[in-house]
Parts: structure tokens; C-alpha cells; sequence
């Protein structure tokens, strides 16, 4: 894909439905009495693995102009070939909660990609709580056997994981007694809010546990997923780094363990609003609205992104690199080693990609500090096959002199297939 700079983001737009959630909802509906109706359901190809693979399971799925109809009161089946769960990471992970619990053998396979990430981190609770799996020394593809009766595990989470604590919460709801899992630092909820909104109670505690009394069973009903900010946080922070700009997205998901970038943006200089703030099942729901420009320089302390703030950045941090590099005093991210485990090693990506554009990278373990502000220019950007590096990259290419070309841009439908064409409309050459 070929992009220039653009003058400004300019429009209005509301956005397809939250990917994590989506993944959820389906779970949930797939397990619950009733039928379960979700509207707005997410556009990423990661989810329609979720589906395809609740199809496999004997799952009836019903799609209808972008509403998800999933029949209610079923039992899974022990599927006849191998589970695809393509490039996505939640899908595996959290499935892999469900099958624990089944008293079937099923295999859970991959793309190259998913197929080299860590896996013991749920194969080892899940194993506790007496599921049997097999793996590739740690990584898929994952061969389970479940059992209908799980034995419930009070679990400390080595690394802060909303998909390994996803995981361990299915799994708890066929577990005989109470699960706890201990976070080291908050990761985002929408487990424990959906399921708390379909009949299964879920406990968050201050001391960062959070229980579930197995077995336990959800009650099926209708939900409208809000619009992504994953997605929403690329048009954001290139309507920041552009002057005049002004962009107003409707419903959007503003969860906290979510939204934590909008606070970022703001301390860095950004003019964002929030209007229109409700509750939709649970979670936060509103209008963003963002005017043009850097508005203040950032303190010093705001440069710096670590510790506990990590994990409810973790999808942003190589957007928030791209912003950096226009940020006075450039900015510096810490503890974010996980970043190497994603998609593609997302440090890596960014700082050669940001490099390659002409930016002052340091690249460490855990993370990256980047100068500010750089002039960009437009460059060959790699982006790994991964959707978060190919978005972030168009936002940095829209402030570049001269035309950048992203390969394998194809790779953003993983969350956000209408990405390239909501930024034509909303950018202004
Ligand atoms: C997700 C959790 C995060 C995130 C991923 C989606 C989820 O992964 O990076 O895009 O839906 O629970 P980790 O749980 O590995 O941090």
C-alpha cells in the first residue's frame, strides 16, 4: 500500500465492533442457555477464526448484516479436524479455557505466525486444573483433552495476560468450587464484566484476584458490541499530529484497561474529548472528539510509559513510538517486553520502521526510547505481517515527506479490514 502525507483528518465515524469483545461474546453465546444475539459484531478476520472454529465445535452461528445470532442451549462436539485459529492469539488462548473443560480430544492449530508464541502460560493452569495438553515444546499446535469436571486452582499470573486470565476464568466455570487468579497488574476486563452481564457472577478484588464459583452456566440475551479503540486509537492520534484536524468518533469502547492511551495522548499535547459517556452492558461507552495539534509539551515524567501502565497500553505501544517521535523530548517506553511475543517482535518493527522513516531509536530489552521531535520521511516500511505495525506506520506516514510504501498492508484485516478505506475518506491531501 502505497500513502502520502495528508494536511489534515477531517469527519465523522463510528467504527466496528471491539475485537476482544466480539471473541467473548461468542464464547459466551456458544455456552449459554438461551440465544444469544450480538450486534455489531467485530469485522476482524481474528474473530471470524473464533467463529469458525465454534462451527467446528457443532456450534450453530447465524450471520445476518453484521449481527451474530448463536443458537442457545448446545453442548460442543468434539470437532473432526484440527481447530484453526489463523494469526489470532485470543482465539487459541481462550478456547483453550473452553476445550479444558470438554470431555472431548480436540487440536488447536495456527499460522507461522501464532505458531512460534508462548503457550505454557495457559497450558500450565490448565493442566493444574486437570486438562490434558500436549504441544510443541511450549508452542502450538496444542493437542487437548478435557474433562467436564475441573478441579478449581487459585493461580498467580506470571505475566499480566488478559488472555491467560481469560482463559482460566471459561475453564473455572467447569471447575467443582472457586478459582482465583492474581494479576500482577491490571489487565483489560471484559471477561469478567461479560460474564458478570450474562449470569456468571465474577469477583475483582483490591489485592488483584479475582474469583469464580464453578460450575456456573451463562444466560444467553442480546448485546451490541462498542466500536474498537484499538482501532479508533490510529485515526486518533494521527488527527493529533496533524494542525486543524477535527474528528469525532461515535461509540466507542472507553473501558479504562482499554483507553489508557487517551490519557497518554492528552499528557503528550493532545486535544481529545469524551462526550456522551454511558454504560452498555457494563462497559463505558462514548464520543471521542479531537482537535488538530500538539496544544502543550508533555512534563517530564509523562514521557515515560512503564511499569503497571503496560498492560492496558499493550496494543498501542508502537503507535504510541510513532507519536513519540513528534513529541518534544521524544518519548521512552519501559517493561514492555512482552511486546516480542506478539504478532511479530513489535519493539523490533518499530524501531527498524521508525528508523528506515529517519527517527532516533534506542532499541532495549523491554522496550524503546525515541527522540522528538523528528522530521519523518516516507520510507519502505516492513511490516512484519502485522496489523498493529501496518497501521501505526500509516499514521507515521501521513506526517512523512514523500510517499511510503507498507507491505503486506493486506495484514491490518487481522482486526481492522477497512482501515485503508476509512483513512482515505477521513484524510485530507
Ligand atoms: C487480548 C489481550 C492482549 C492483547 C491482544 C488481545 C485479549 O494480549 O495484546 O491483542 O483479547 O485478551 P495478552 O493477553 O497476551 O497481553
Amino acid at each position: 500500500m502505497r500513502l502520502a502525507p495528508a494536511r489534515r483528518i477531517k469527519g465523522l465515524i463510528t467504527l466496528p465492533g471491539d475485537k476482544s469483545m466480539s471473541h467473548r461474546a461468542a464464547l459466551i453465546g456458544a455456552l449459554a442457555s438461551g440465544v444469544t444475539e450480538i450486534s455489531n459484531f467485530s469485522t476482524a478476520q481474528d474473530c471470524a477464526s473464533t467463529l469458525a472454529c465454534l462451527r467446528q465445535l457443532g456450534v450453530s452461528v447465524e450471520i445476518n448484516e453484521g449481527i451474530v445470532r448463536i443458537a442457545g442451549d448446545q453442548t460442543l462436539k468434539a470437532p473432526r479436524a484440527p481447530l484453526d485459529c489463523g494469526n489470532s492469539g485470543s482465539t487459541m488462548r481462550i478456547l483453550a479455557g473452553v476445550l479444558a473443560g470438554q470431555n472431548f480430544e480436540a487440536e488447536l492449530v495456527g499460522d507461522k505466525s501464532l505458531s512460534s508464541r508462548p503457550m505454557r502460560r495457559i497450558i500450565e493452569p490448565l493442566q493444574l486444573m486437570g486438562a490434558a495438553i500436549g504441544s510443541n515444546d511450549g508452542k502450538p499446535p496444542l493437542t487437548m483433552r478435557g474433562l467436564d469436571r475441573l478441579a478449581p486452582i487459585t493461580y498467580q499470573l506470571p505475566v499480566a495476560s488478559a488472555q491467560v486470565k481469560s482463559a482460566i476464568l471459561f475453564a473455572g466455570l467447569f471447575a467443582a468450587g472457586r478459582t482465583t487468579v492474581i494479576e500482577k497488574s491490571p489487565s483489560r476486563d471484559h471477561t469478567e464484566r461479560l460474564f458478570n452481564g450474562f449470569g456468571v457472577p465474577v469477583t475483582t478484588n483490591e489485592d488483584l484476584s479475582i474469583t469464580i464459583d464453578g460450575p456456573a452456566r451463562f444466560t444467553g440475551g442480546a448485546i451490541t458490541i462498542p466500536g474498537d479503540v484499538s482501532s479508533a486509537a490510529y485515526f486518533i492520534a494521527a488527527a493529533m499530529l496533524r494542525p486543524r484536524s477535527e474528528l469525532t468518533i461515535e461509540t466507542v469502547g472507553l473501558n479504562p484497561t482499554r483507553a489508557a492511551f487517551v490519557s497518554v495522548l492528552r499528557s503528550w499535547g493532545a486535544k481529545i474529548s469524551i462526550r456522551d459517556l454511558r454504560e452498555e452492558r457494563n462497559e463505558p461507552v462514548g464520543t471521542i472528539v479531537v482537535t488538530g495539534g500538539l496544544h502543550s509539551a508533555p512534563r517530564d515524567e509523562d514521557r515515560i510509559l512503564s511499569g503497571s501502565m503496560i498492560p492496558s497500553l499493550i496494543d498501542e505501544l508502537p503507535l504510541l513510538a510513532v507519536v513519540g517521535s513528534q513529541v518534544p523530548g521524544g518519548i521512552e517506553i519501559r517493561d514492555a517486553e512482552e511486546l516480542r511475543l506478539k504478532e511479530s517482535d513489535r519493539l523490533l518493527a518499530t524501531a527498524e520502521n521508525l528508523r528506515a522513516m529517519g527517527a532516533n531509536v534506542e532499541e532495549f530489552d523491554d522496550g524503546v526510547a525515541v527522540s522528538g521531535p523528528t522530521e519523518l520521511r516516507g520510507a519502505a516500511i516492513d511490516s512484519f505481517g502485522d496489523h498493529r505495525i501496518a497501521m501505526a506506520f500509516s499514521v507515521a506516514a501521513l506526517m512523512a515527506s514523500g510517499q511510503t510504501e507498507i507491505m503486506d498492508a493486506e495484514c491490518v484485516g487481522i482486526s481492522f479490514p477497512e482501515f485503508f478505506g476509512l483513512l482515505d475518506t477521513l484524510a485530507e491531501r
